[in-house]
């Protein structure tokens, strides 16, 4: 549960909230299929397809899509599209010229097949040696194999950046960045402010995958390439044929225009729904009656869940929406939590340096607004396990560490902060002016020599809770 920019929000309901575009495990739903033509970037597919332009005309067809969109879709990209796979469907025959929807899946089948080959292609970064894939592994979870708090990259592969890379599962159901978000599931009471929401990084600073992939391609410190190299590197690919049977014959003649195609054919791979979202793990089958979670795994699931003992579906949402739509562990909500500063990061041996989330300095466009210091977007815990670093800045690398945080934060914050002459540096990762802005109900409504929120045994519990949230579960294991 955030407290809101905007004061103290209501706790009931936000359980059922977050499924902003559904995710529900059901590929073949045409506003399914079609939703993410329009939010992750398939514009030119969408309008080659002879459909209106994918920003337009939201509020106006949301009550006719209603009914076929299945699950009610809080941002509005995803109600202009699911408008528009009506639309295609309706015209199957394509008597006007437009695309037929076969067509229109075939595009979306070259274009992933493309995106795949790019996101492991280490050929496109500077140094050559580093593909998306090097830091965002299939193995885990799309989050890094190792156990670095930041990656290296940049020309010498020495440089390091600020953050944690994240996992890239199930981004498909985080909505654009608002200040103010309005979530259409919460109790049906849309007045409710769940303050700023949503968008992709840390600090929600894009929207949409192709403008975050132009990051790490372009960042001095991650892929340090340009729209000339990537371009070269794909002359000299096997699959340049492909690129130009899917883009046009004479796309690697311009920089820019192969540059926009292939943060378009990423943005379309990482919305493939086996890979980046498949709702398979052992609690996707509890949920559906196909499994029984252990002991252990029930009573962390129950600590998880309880407001009074760890309080962490409040924010990493555990149940289905009121439509059904299963759970992201996440309510994409940006808020500050007070994670320590790392001190092990290069860009943290200036001390006067702060990574301040949503105000900077990566992001820009709320600079100077204090409401928004120290806040970071609450990321899934859905495949959490696989990963080696947590947290923004990668300070803790065991899952334990993170609950003896949450737990212990402010019972015990010497554990967790620098003693500087027998006084504990509480937060020393935001400057004080912003304190106003971290979160401080449970756990983090106690006082030093409080009882933990959570003790060893629930920790271990809540422990094997998450394990549970990992993808590929099979019955019997
Ligand atoms: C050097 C490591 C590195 C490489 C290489 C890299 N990333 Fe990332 N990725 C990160 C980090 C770190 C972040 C978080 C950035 C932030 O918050 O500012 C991130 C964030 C993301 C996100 C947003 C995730 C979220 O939770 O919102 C996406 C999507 C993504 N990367 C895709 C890609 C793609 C596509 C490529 C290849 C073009 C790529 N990354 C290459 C480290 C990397
Ligand atoms: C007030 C909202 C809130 C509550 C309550 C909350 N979290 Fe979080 N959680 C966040 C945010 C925000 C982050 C990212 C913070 C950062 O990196 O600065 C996060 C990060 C995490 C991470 C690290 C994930 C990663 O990919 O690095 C884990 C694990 C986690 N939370 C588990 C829990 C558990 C378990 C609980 C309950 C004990 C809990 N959270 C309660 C908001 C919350």
């Amino acid at each position: 549960m955030r407290l809101g920019l905007t004061g103290i929000r209501k706790t009931a309901g936000r359980a059922q909230a977050g499924a902003a575009q559904g995710g529900r495990a059901e590929p073949a739903s045409a506003g399914f299929a079609f939703g993410f033509l329009c939010r992750f970037g398939l514009a030119a597919v969408a309008a080659s397809a002879g459909l209106a332009g994918c920003d337009s005309g939201a509020p106006a067809v949301a009550a006719d899509v209603g009914a076929s969109a299945q699950h009610a879709p809080a941002n509005p990209l995803v109600v202009a599209s699911a408008a528009q796979a009506l639309k295609v469907a309706a015209r199957e025959a394509a008597p006007d010229g437009g695309q037929t929807r076969a067509q229109v899946y075939e595009s979306v089948r070259k274009m992933t097949a493309l995106g795949k080959q790019l996101f492991f292609d280490p050929s496109l970064s500077g140094s050559g040696k580093l593909a998306c894939a090097s830091c965002h592994s299939p193995d885990h979870g799309f989050a890094p194999a190792n156990a670095l708090s930041v990656q290296l990259g940049g020309n010498d592969m020495h440089r390091t950046g600020m953050r944690a890379a994240p996992t890239l599962k199930y981004l498909q159901a985080v909505p654009a960045f608002a200040e103010h978000y309005h979530e259409s599931d919460d109790e049906g009471d849309e007045s409710v402010d769940a303050g700023p929401t949503g968008g992709l990084t840390w600090d929600g600073r894009v929207d949409r995958g192709g403008d975050q992939a132009r990051i790490p391609l372009l960042s001095s410190f991650e892929m340090g390439s340009s729209p000339a190299k990537v371009t070269a590197a794909i002359k000299a690919a096997p699959y340049a044929a492909d690129f130009r049977a899917a883009f046009g014959e004479h796309i690697l003649d311009s920089d820019d225009a192969t540059f926009k195609a292939v943060l378009q054919a990423l943005e379309t791979f990482e919305q493939t729904p086996g890979l980046f979202y498949p709702y398979s793990s052992k609690y996707d089958a509890y949920l559906a009656g196909k499994a029984q979670l252990s002991r252990a795994e029930l009573h962390g699931l129950q600590l998880f869940n309880d407001e009074k003992k760890g309080n962490c579906a409040s924010c990493h949402i555990s149940q289905r929406s009121r439509d059904g739509a299963p759970p992201q562990f996440s309510d994409f909500g940006l808020i500050a939590i007070g994670v320590p500063r790392n001190r092990a990061l290069a860009v943290n041996r200036d001390p006067r340096f702060y990574d301040l989330g949503a105000c900077g300095p990566e992001r820009t466009d709320l600079k100077g607004r204090a409401e928004f210091c120290g806040i970071f977007r609450t990321p899934t815990l859905r495949n959490v396990a696989l990963k080696k670093s947590f947290f923004h800045n990668g300070i803790y690398h065991s899952l334990e560490e993170v609950l003896h945080f949450y737990a212990e934060r402010d019972t015990n914050p010497g554990k967790f902060y620098p003693v500087v002459k027998g006084k504990v540096q509480k937060f020393d990762d935001l400057p004080k002016r912003y304190w106003a802005n971290l979160n401080t109900e449970p756990p983090f409504d106690r006082k030093p020599g409080d009882q933990p929120a959570l003790d060893e045994a629930e920790i271990k519990d809540m422990v094997a809770f998450l394990n549970t949230l990992t993808d590929g579960y099979k019955a019997g294991h």
